[in-house]
């Protein structure tokens, strides 16, 4: 079973992409709504949740477990891959190869929350392959708010990311990473008000494409020892439970969709 955590929906984005990549494979998700959010947290804080909530997801059965958040990823993967003897997978390095991949100009743009930009890792990652590449980075603080409340398609979310991406725009930039679990859903607003030439790159697609590709190879060294039965349903479990995060849930998944409180 692959564990899934995020500190709300925006790894639901991930989770959906892992259904439709690997649908033999059940998922138990953890969303700490409770505990939202994460990324104007400081790393000492998210890496104590990012333990637990590995833990909890191991103790329901959780074979291998995906960090579906770029706040986590960044700042407590070394840990969890010390802590825990199962694969931990995170979300920055497919999103990374994704961006090498499809750049013409070697300049991009990362958004992401305040401990996922602070962190530097984008940045330290793309360099480390191409020195010479350009990286633009920029903190968005209040998008994870508005996508928690639903607010994909309000005036205030426009004129907010009008805002932020304003100083990305004379970068020269052709690829943009949304290096937030969060993003995707404000895919629809971003790429007109960035511009429609510049490639966004959805850190739950690459990051799904990754997990198949790592099965994949696994299943050919003959060191895949993961189920792939769909015998198990899906589990979705959250800290806490309204009804923005309901309908949000629900429209990543496109169906009715059973959260269970813890
Ligand atoms: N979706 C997460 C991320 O990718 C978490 C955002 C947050 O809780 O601040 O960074």
């Amino acid at each position: 079973m692959i564990g899934i955590f995020d500190s709300g929906v925006g790894g639901m984005t991930v989770a959906r992409a892992i259904e439709q990549f690997l649908p033999d494979h059940p998922i138990c998700y953890l969303g700490d709504i409770a505990r939202s959010p994460y990324g104007t947290k400081s790393s000492r804080t998210i890496s104590a949740y990012s333990i637990e909530n590995t833990q909890f997801l191991i103790n329901q059965g959780a074979e291998i477990v995906v960090i579906a958040c770029n706040s986590a990823s960044s700042v407590a993967t070394d840990q969890l891959r010390q802590k825990f003897n199962i694969p931990i997978i995170e979300v920055i390095s497919p999103a990374v190869q994704q961006a090498l991949k499809e750049t013409r100009s070697g300049r991009i743009g990362v958004i992401g929350t305040r401990a996922t930009i602070r962190s530097n890792v984008y940045e330290r990652q793309i360099l480390s392959k191409e020195p010479e590449f350009k990286v633009f980075s920029k903190t968005c603080p209040l998008l994870v708010p508005l996508v928690e409340e639903g607010w994909l398609n309000k005036r205030e979310t426009k004129m907010i990311l009008r805002r932020y991406l304003h100083g990305l725009k004379n970068k020269q930039i052709d690829t943009l990473v949304l290096g937030c679990t969060h993003y995707p859903l404000l895919k629809h607003l971003i790429q007109p008000r960035i511009g429609k030439k510049i490639k966004l790159i959805d850190s739950s697609i690459a990051t799904a494409q990754y997990l198949k590709r790592y099965f994949e190879k696994g299943k050919q060294l003959q060191t895949e020892k993961i189920s792939a039965t769909k015998k198990k349903e899906s589990t979705f479990f959250v800290t806490d439970l309204t009804q923005s995060v309901q309908q949000v849930a629900e429209k990543i998944f496109q169906r009715p969709l059973k959260l269970e409180r813890i």
